[in-house]
């Protein structure tokens, strides 16, 4: 079975409930806590659906072209994957690489469950080991790169597009960060969903089975299980809504009634208007040129996209610059 997972001890957890909730303003809390064993169950669902093609595209994409792709990367090199899932998207770039050159793989997740998937998914292929990190994205990406022996490079994935879940400065600096990292001969490949139709995204983003909602829904049933607090999630309703300016898709839970709930491992209770929304995901949408531009301001050279066009998406090959 899998373990019930948290994302860092409660304590952190409990105070970014606290804070998220307990401001003025728009209330809101962190993206990351939608991946509890649920959640990250559901996204799996989410994947397969229909209306939702992104996961699909940046699987297309990659069977069409690992080879092409891995061609450019330097051997011999360890692979790293920030924020692996259930790895299935990841098969296409180890076999090719795997092809050249016995391959350590290293998927780093807050999940537990996510990397039980993962490895249960990836360790059968031929000339892979796989060594997960139940980690952070950053602090698991500085235990790998420890790792390298002298002349090994790094290849570091970054596969879902979850750069679309940091606001756009925070995705450069995140960027920034894993650049600093990288020594000159790694490289960094990294998914971005592009601009689409705006009637396309809120399809996706709010689907007719309701598999979003209650993933959206589930971050709330967790707040419950964990922090032991009174969420009635009848009295929620999910919310996918498109921010033309930002260029992202947001999700939100909104309350149908003036209500309070306490939280109580938070030391909190808190006062919901009718109407109030919980903000709880931004799905940023990029153009291709805004990629190589935001990469080269971190430091990166972008040397080579590829996309799909069913579902617009790029998978783009960045190097130090
Ligand atoms: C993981 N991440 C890229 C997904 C997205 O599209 O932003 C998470 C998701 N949220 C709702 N559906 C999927």
């Amino acid at each position: 079975m899998p373990q019930a997972v948290t994302a860092g001890p409660v304590t952190e957890f409990a105070e970014d409930v606290r804070t998220g909730l307990g401001k003025w303003g728009q209330k809101e809390v962190p993206f990351k806590y939608l991946y509890d064993a649920v959640g990250s169950a559901l996204f799996e669902v989410i994947s397969l659906l229909p209306e939702y093609g992104l996961t699909r595209a940046g699987e297309r994409i990659l069977r069409k072209y690992a080879e092409e792709i891995t061609a450019r990367i330097l051997s011999p090199v360890i692979v790293a994957e920030l924020g692996s899932g259930s790895g299935k998207k990841t098969r296409w770039i180890l076999e090719a690489i795997a092809r050249r050159q016995p391959t350590d793989y290293h998927p780093i997740e807050i999940s537990h469950s996510a990397l039980t998937m993962c490895r249960r998914e990836l360790e059968h292929l031929d000339s892979v080991r796989v060594l997960g990190f139940e980690a952070g994205y950053l602090d698991g990406l500085r235990k790998v790169a420890a790792r390298r022996q002298e002349g090994q490079h790094l290849l570091v994935l970054f596969l879902g597009s979850s750069i679309g879940n940091f606001d756009r400065k925070q995705g450069e600096q995140f960027l920034r960060r894993v650049r600093r990292v990288l020594r000159p001969g790694d490289a960094f490949l990294l998914a971005t969903d592009l601009e689409k139709p705006v009637s396309q995204l809120l399809r996706a983003y709010d689907d007719p089975l309701g598999v979003t909602a209650a993933f959206n829904l589930n971050v709330l049933a967790r707040i419950n299980r964990e922090l032991d607090a009174n969420f009635d999630l009848s009295c929620f309703r999910h919310a996918a809504r498109y921010n033309a300016q930002e260029r992202r898709i947001e999700m939100h839970l909104r309350s149908t009634l003036a209500q309070k709930v306490t939280i109580r491992k938070a030391g909190l209770t808190v006062a919901i208007q009718e109407g109030e929304t919980i903000w709880t995901e931004s799905s940023h949408k990029y153009s291709p040129q805004e990629v190589i531009e935001m990469a080269g301001r971190a430091g990166f050279e972008c040397v080579g996209q590829w996309f799909d066009y069913e579902w617009p998406f790029a998978q783009n090959l960045l190097i130090p610059a």
